[in-house]
């Protein structure tokens, strides 16, 4: 499985996304300026894996700057930390992960310098481990909603190359193969910037995975006809009344899949809740470049001078969505508030 983002000899390596699937090339990120770009610029992309990159990014910035104390690390980090969360505002990994590196110097404020930022290594490392195992147990609890011979439609990109690996909504996917069922997947192309055509087919053939590819559009005649048996979906940011943001397009599969009695399934790591946030609309829909829509690799596909609005991410109400998938077991998602406010009382609301 190739990794999408590493610490490797004391910089971040991201497998640059952008050249996939005709090229398999990775960035060594210098500086964190560098990290930044290639978010922006969805070299990398995806929650989970902006979360860890970030992460990353942080600890390299922490590296290369000097300082004569605790407290003016971070200060300095806190600057860094405001580039990251300005690069893509709707996945609250970048701020989950911003948090967390930054209660590490907090709690560190008794450690020398070097001390800390060696910490802070540790710490963007451990994100990167814990977001495997974490897609290793959605995996396991979403596999039983699949059946022998089932045929799953996903959105966009939330394999392996969107998280630290396994992915969250293709983890049930190959959790059910590993157990032996006969499963296969239906991808959407996932305009403007095609994750689904050029990543999650890529990623799925190479894990032997029987995919078949659709454009966007043809959704709804696929599953009137009977070929999709439940669906799964990644999210950016899901909040305390259950509606999801994910990839623009995912409100509309919601709706189809309602129309037509079929399951649908967010697979969603802790990390991407955001406990702070009431209900979608509140949730910050990114707004892309307009180029991503009237070009298509360099080549003008609309008119020069066109309007265009090009959302990042739309928000699924929580009525559409049979169960949010978590790394502690699958939820209503009436019940997230329950989880994260009431107290975690997971067994009583597991479904
Ligand atoms: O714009 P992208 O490619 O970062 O969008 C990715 C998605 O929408 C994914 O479904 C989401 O981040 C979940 S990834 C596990």
């Amino acid at each position: 499985m190739v990794k999408a983002v590493e610490w490797v000899n004391g910089k971040v390596r991201l497998l640059d996304q952008s050249k996939l699937p005709h090229e398999v090339s990775f960035i060594d990120c210098e500086d964190f300026v560098m990290v930044a770009d290639a978010i922006r610029s969805l070299k990398i992309r995806g929650a989970p894996a902006i979360g860890i990159a970030s992460a990353m990014g942080l600890a390299l910035a922490a590296q290369q700057t000097e300082v004569k104390g605790v407290d003016e690390l971070k200060g300095r980090l806190e600057e860094v930390a405001r580039v990251f969360l300005s690069t893509r505002p709707t996945a609250v990994n970048i701020q989950w992960a911003m948090q967390r590196m930054l209660r590490v110097v907090e709690d560190g404020k008794d450690l020398s310098v070097d001390d800390l930022k060696q910490r802070l290594i540790e710490e963007a490392k451990a994100i990167l481990e814990e977001d495997i195992e974490v897609n290793r147990a959605i995996g396991i609890w979403g596999a039983s909603f699949i059946r022998d011979g089932d045929t799953v439609l996903t959105h966009c990109n939330a394999g392996s190359l969107a998280t630290g690996g396994y992915g969250t909504a293709t983890a049930p996917i190959l959790v059910a193969k590993e157990q032996g069922k006969n499963v296969r997947v239906i991808a959407t192309e996932t305009r403007p910037v095609l994750q689904g055509a050029r990543l999650t087919t890529w990623e799925l053939m190479q894990a032997g995975v029987d995919v078949t590819l659709i454009t966007d559009n043809s959704a709804g005649a696929v599953m009137r006809r009977g070929l999709v048996d439940l669906c799964i979906v990644g999210t950016d940011r899901t909040v305390l009344n259950g509606d999801v943001a994910n990839k623009i397009g995912t409100y509309t599969l919601a709706v189809l899949a309602r129309e037509n009695g079929i399951p649908f399934y967010v697979a969603a790591p802790l990390s991407s809740i955001d406990p702070t946030i009431e209900s979608g609309e509140l949730i910050p829909i990114e707004e892309r470049p307009a180029e991503e829509v009237t070009t298509i690799r360099g080549v003008r596909i609309a008119p020069e001078g066109v309007k265009v609005l090009n959302m990042a991410f739309d928000v699924t109400p929580a009525r559409y969505i049979t169960a949010i998938i978590t790394e502690k077991g699958a939820f209503r998602p009436r019940d997230i508030r329950k989880l994260f406010l009431e107290g975690l009382n997971i067994s009583e609301v597991r479904l």
